[in-house]
């Protein structure tokens, strides 16, 4: 026999207002389901109620990794609501935050994620060094750390060991793959692996996109990512600090997907464009001060003709820091 569990009876009229402040207040119980009887609702609650029911057809629920995880972890109890609710997924490598007090379980954890989120290789995330974006991982489940992360239709082919994928950016990704670049030529000063270039050249209609990037591997992994994508007669992967590269054709639009000092190859942007065009130009800026931050560090590089099209705060970076990107347009 079904046992008889806490609900809140609430005359069908008041249903839905009684449902949002259930919901609100977090002690819906997911796994029955709410049910109309003789003009009431019922609704599950996980704790108080007015009154209880077996009559509430059980929800027929697939658990969440997360469940799964919790439901078969084997480390101590007491170190179970330590576990990381939040993960980033990249191809079929999954990278992770743990608590100190974690770490003694890290291949218990890594294999058990592993196993219920369906991925080969567990790593946990540190800081990302330098000039290049270099992550530092560590690998506490499986060895392969290359792979190929599918979104928006773009395929990008990465070795996460060396090179960084922000999952962050997603929507930044999928506005440039957007823009209306038809018949454009196009720079991307900072290209990486083709996390701006690829999306554009994939949906856009661009002339030609000239993709700089300073770091071999990122630049390797870029020109095999043209050829998965099968975009190889519209983006030139050209290896070296973008400072050194003089175009031979001027450039509509110009993208600038570095944070630290972005504002020091500003010059070039300019100079890219030929006093006319678009920049995406990606920045660090303090909270409070984001558009007038951006206008100074435009004005300090000697461009004054500029409008701002559109400013888009990307993510928060640090406390009261955030990571904008502002749509220029110069002359
Ligand atoms: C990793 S990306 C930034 C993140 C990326 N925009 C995203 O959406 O995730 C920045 C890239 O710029 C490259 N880079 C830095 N300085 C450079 C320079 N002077 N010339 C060319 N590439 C450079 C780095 O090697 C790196 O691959």
């Amino acid at each position: 026999m079904t046992k008889k569990l806490p609900v809140m009876e609430v005359p069908l009229e008041d249903g839905k207002h009684a449902l949002r402040r259930i919901k609100r207040d977090g002690i819906l119980d997911p796994d029955r389901e709410v049910t109309p009887i003789g003009g009431k609702l019922l609704i599950p609650v996980t704790k108080g109620g007015n009154g209880y029911s077996d009559k509430l057809p059980i929800k027929n629920r697939v658990p969440s990794p997360y469940e799964n995880i919790v439901a078969h972890v084997d480390i101590p109890k007491k170190l179970i609501p330590l576990l990381p609710t939040r993960w980033e997924r990249i191809g079929k490598v999954l990278l992770l935050k743990l608590a100190p007090e974690l770490l003694p379980y890290k291949g218990i954890i890594g294999r058990c994620y592993a196993k219920n989120i369906g991925m080969d290789t567990v790593a946990l995330q540190g800081d990302i060094l330098g000039r290049t974006r270099k992550p530092e991982i560590e690998i506490i489940y499986g060895t392969e750390t290359e792979t190929v992360h599918l979104e928006n239709d773009v395929e990008f082919k990465l070795d996460v060991a060396k090179i960084m994928f922000s999952s962050g950016n997603i929507d930044e990704r999928i506005r440039m793959s957007k823009v209306d670049t038809d018949g454009e030529i196009v720079i991307d000063m900072f290209a990486g692996i083709g996390y701006f270039s690829l999306p554009m050249a994939v949906h856009g209609t661009p002339e030609r996109i000239y993709s700089l990037e300073i770091n071999p591997v990122a630049h390797g992994y870029l020109q095999e990512n043209c050829r998965i994508n099968n975009v190889e007669n519209v983006v030139k992967p050209v290896l070296g600090d973008n400072r050194d590269f003089s175009c031979e054709e001027p450039a509509d639009r110009v993208v600038m997907g570095y944070l630290h000092d972005t504002w020091k190859y500003l010059y070039k942007a300019f100079e890219f464009l030929n006093d006319e065009g678009i920049i995406h130009y990606h920045t660090l800026v303090k909270e409070g001060e984001i558009e007038v931050g951006l206008r100074e560090q435009l004005a300090d590089c000697g461009i004054d003709d500029f409008s701002i099209l559109k400013l888009k705060n990307i993510k928060s970076y640090a406390p009261h820091v955030y990571h904008v990107v502002a749509d220029v347009k110069i002359g």
